[in-house]
């Protein structure tokens, strides 16, 4: 089955881009990366997605995250595209601050199982869907979100999630549901009590819960 799995190293594949040709390792560098894609240039959703991305664009900087977008159309369709995309930003006089990859030949697509049965060219071949890697520096992928090329993706989502990896990377600690930057976090089960009182200075709560189970651990970071 194409794609790429949590934990396996994000292929090293060379591509034709807005910025020219990219080896994706080197164009990373030692930072963290999000490769997004998008079904087609030109389409509604696709719009509001990229110019919203671009909007973003400076948090995902101070976050040392380096961003791609891809999508089926060529580069000469992605360069013509930018300049709606950035217009759709209210920033026309401003270049798109991200490359888009041109992967035309549906080679990326495929490896990385990206596209969506459901919605189809006028020649009837898959568009790609809505998908998100998010890369560490170690180039191994820490998350992959698939959404179906009709449904939008919410980029303030998108930057949770890093802050999330980003710490979690760091810290024995997990994310609770609906978890923002500055909110408590959990100590993760695999970490015993004692370790538990000397990592997080902070301190360790716990929350009684009926089975007498000690597994709702709060510190604050
Ligand atoms: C869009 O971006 O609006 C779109 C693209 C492909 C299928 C459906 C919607």
């Amino acid at each position: 089955m194409p794609g790429v799995l949590l934990g396996e190293e994000f292929p090293n594949f060379e591509a034709d881009t807005t910025s020219g040709r990219i080896k994706f390792h080197d164009f990373l560098g030692d930072s963290w990366g999000i490769l997004f894609s998008h079904p087609k240039d030109f389409t509604p959703v696709c719009t509001t997605e990229l110019a919203r991305a671009a909007k973003l664009s400076d948090e995902f900087k101070k976050r040392g995250v380096k961003m791609i977008a891809l999508s089926i159309d060529s580069v000469e369709d992605h360069n013509s595209w930018s300049k709606d995309v950035m217009a759709y930003a209210n920033e026309a006089d401003s270049p798109l601050p991200y490359p888009i990859i041109a992967d035309d030949k549906r080679e990326l697509s495929v490896l990385l199982g990206m596209l969506d049965p459901d919605e189809r060219n006028k020649d009837g071949l898959p568009l790609t869907a809505r998908c998100v890697f998010v890369i560490g520096p170690d180039k191994k992928l820490k998350l992959s979100i698939l959404y179906p090329a009709t449904t939008g993706r919410n980029f303030d989502e998108i930057l949770r999630v890093i802050d999330s990896l980003q710490l979690t990377a760091q810290k024995k600690v997990a994310t609770p549901v609906d978890w923002k930057p500055g909110e408590k976090v959990m100590v993760i089960p695999s970490l015993p009590d004692s370790e538990a009182t000397t990592l997080f200075p902070n301190g360790v709560t716990t929350k009684e819960m009926p089975s007498g189970k000690k597994y709702l651990r709060y510190t604050k970071i």
